[in-house]
């Protein structure tokens, strides 16, 4: 029997330089996809997978983070009094449970894994997962909930996984494959950011983890990786070399690369279009759009 994934860590300390000037005072969490932030789709889909405890990590300027997922007692009056049940209704799910979210601060910019290390009292002997809110996942079971349910049945460490075209290999960590059994493989090693000739296959992995607590001790010795940062690829591959499983799972669903532009407005259409209210106006727009350009042609 596995033991359930009740905590999720979220790093959010990165400054987001890539979406300068917007990100010199606004998170890149609290950055909309439609009318809600990144991190709300993050949560949305770990408390799907049944997570009760989140665990931030943050860093200087993160203040709007912790406002966010506040009670706005004025503002609940205010839409109370005037009737805006549907408004109030929006506001419930950014409102946390007293005691169910806590912050930590990653003292330096040290990469990924440090920033899941920061986090380790707060984990304990327990398995938890990991969410980067960059990656953001539509599907029509929430990506974190599908690992969670295969999880059940292996063990072990899992992470999400994608094939990437062999120029993007520098970007993720990639999978070393011992055994591939279709929706999950079982790997033999992982490499952070490898150049396409040096990648082992291309398989990537995306931003969702579910972790033994023993990646956390594994990062006590990690040293510095590709990058010049402490990564949680290193520290799961040692996991690997200290005979635990590690599982890539090809979850269901259409990811988008919320840490870049392109992906961001990729994503902005993609969960606009699945609005009922906008999706008529933003259909007829895109198909003037696209016309434009091919009388342009
Ligand atoms: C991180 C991880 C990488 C993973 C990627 C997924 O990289 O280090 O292994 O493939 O997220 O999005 P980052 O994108 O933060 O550089």
């Amino acid at each position: 029997m596995t033991r359930r994934v009740t905590k999720a860590i979220f790093p959010v300390a990165g400054m987001g330089t890539r979406f300068l000037p917007a990100t010199k005072s606004v998170p890149k969490e609290i950055m909309t996809l439609v009318d809600r932030p990144l991190i709300q789709y993050a949560i949305d889909e770990a408390r799907a997978a049944g997570i009760k405890e989140f665990i931030f990590v943050t860093s200087r300027g993160k203040g709007a983070l912790e406002d966010y997922f506040d009670h706005a007692p004025q503002l609940e009056q205010l839409l109370r009094q005037k009737g805006k049940t549907d408004l109030l209704n929006t506001l419930e799910s950014t409102n946390m449970e007293s005691g169910a979210i806590a912050y930590i601060r990653q003292h330096k910019a040290l990469g990924l894994g440090h920033a899941v290390w920061c986090a380790r009292r707060l984990i304990g002997d327990e398995p938890f997962a990991v969410i980067l809110p960059d990656d953001v996942i539509a599907g029509e079971k929430p990506c974190l909930q599908q690992m969670v349910e295969a999880y059940e049945e292996t063990g072990g460490n899992m992470v999400a996984a994608m094939e990437v075209p062999a120029e993007k290999t520098s970007s993720y960590g990639m999978l070393d494959i011992e055994a591939d059994m279709g929706a999950m493989v079982r790997t033999k090693g992982m490499v952070e950011k490898p150049k396409a000739e040096d990648a082992p296959s291309n398989l990537a992995v995306i931003g969702r983890y579910i972790l033994s607590p023993s990646v956390l001790e594994n990062l006590n010795n990690i040293e510095q990786g590709a990058g010049g940062e402490i990564q949680l690829t290193d520290a799961i591959a040692a996991e690997i070399k200290n005979g635990n499983g590690v599982y890539g799972y090809r979850f269901q669903g259409q990811r988008f690369d919320c840490g870049s532009k392109s992906g961001f407005l990729q994503a902005t259409v993609a969960f606009g279009l699945a609005r009922d209210d906008l999706r008529e106006d933003l259909f007829a727009y895109l198909h003037d759009v696209v016309n434009m350009g091919k009388a342009a042609e």
